[in-house]
């Protein structure tokens, strides 16, 4: 059997921990050794996922978040560097999904809720790692993007416009902090089964369900453990050379 990439004590955080990718990466994570604090704006369901970590005895803890909200990272990462004693790893994952619509029939609200979460909540999660990690030597920060961070679709434009955005700030802080050893990759997931998908699919007819399984070559969606076990990859010193990278994941629906 092929090793697992090395995590064994790295201090990660990732928003989103309650649910789906987030609380996958989590488990995942702590069950290699690293010590992980999640956030979620969901406080019941993050508690859970910290306690039942707790209980396989891995090392989680669950500190409630608002990644729309100045204030609220703030607190979110000094809570994160006590319990830690330093970050190594941020995984930016808290997203919410979309009003499948035409763009002109999108409201402010529909448009606004999108950027604020999936690309200002990034920005905010960003500008708090880059704070606590340049001083003590470096880190890496994993956003979590989507295909729709790379092309786009009909119906998705708010929503493709804050992972574009996403792209745009990994990008940009790969080459703005290399010098200060910070690197920042993201992932870009096609349809993976959690219940944000879950959620898309209860509202649509068979025919419209089967466009959004079969989307990919591999006519199934993602497996949320096919992006854990990648984001725990990028997580270990294996991933070194990468930075500024946008690292698909998608059964080959870009190809
Ligand atoms: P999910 O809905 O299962 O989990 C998202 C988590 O983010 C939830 O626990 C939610 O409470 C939390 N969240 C939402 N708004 C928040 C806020 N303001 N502050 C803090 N936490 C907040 O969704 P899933 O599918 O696990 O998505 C995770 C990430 O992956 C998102 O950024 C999503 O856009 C991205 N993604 C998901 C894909 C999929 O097919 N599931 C495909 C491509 C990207």
């Amino acid at each position: 059997m092929t090793p697992a990439a090395d995590v064994t004590n790295k201090r990660i955080l990732i928003t989103g921990g309650a649910s789906g990718i987030g609380a996958a990466s989590a488990k995942l994570l702590a069950s290699r050794g690293a010590k992980v604090v999640i956030a979620d704006l969901s406080e019941e369901q993050g508690q859970n996922v910290a306690k039942e970590a707790q209980d396989n005895g891995f090392d989680v803890k669950f500190q409630k978040v608002d990644v729309t909200q100045a204030d609220s990272v703030k607190a979110l990462f000094a809570f994160a560097m006590k319990e830690l004693g330093g970050l190594d790893v941020v995984v930016n994952n808290a997203g919410i999904d979309h009003k499948p619509a035409p763009m002109h029939e999108l409201s402010d609200d529909d448009f606004d809720s999108n950027i604020a979460v999936n690309l200002k909540g990034v920005w905010h999660c960003m500008r708090a790692s880059i704070a606590c990690m340049a001083p003590s030597g470096g880190g890496h920060v994993i956003n979590v993007a989507s295909v729709a961070g790379l092309r786009s679709s009909p119906a998705i434009s708010a929503y493709s416009a804050s992972k574009h955005g996403v792209m745009g700030l990994t990008k940009s802080a790969a080459v703005e902090y290399a010098r200060a050893n910070l690197r920042f990759n993201a992932v870009c997931p096609s349809f993976i089964d959690t219940p944000m998908v879950q959620n898309t699919l209860a509202k649509l007819d068979e025919r419209g369900q089967n466009a959004i399984i079969k989307a990919s070559p591999l006519k199934r969606l993602g497996k949320v453990e096919e992006i854990s076990s990648a984001i725990a990859w990028l997580a270990s010193d294996e991933s070194s050379f990468m930075n500024g990278h946008a690292f698909t994941l998608d059964g080959g629906m870009l190809a």
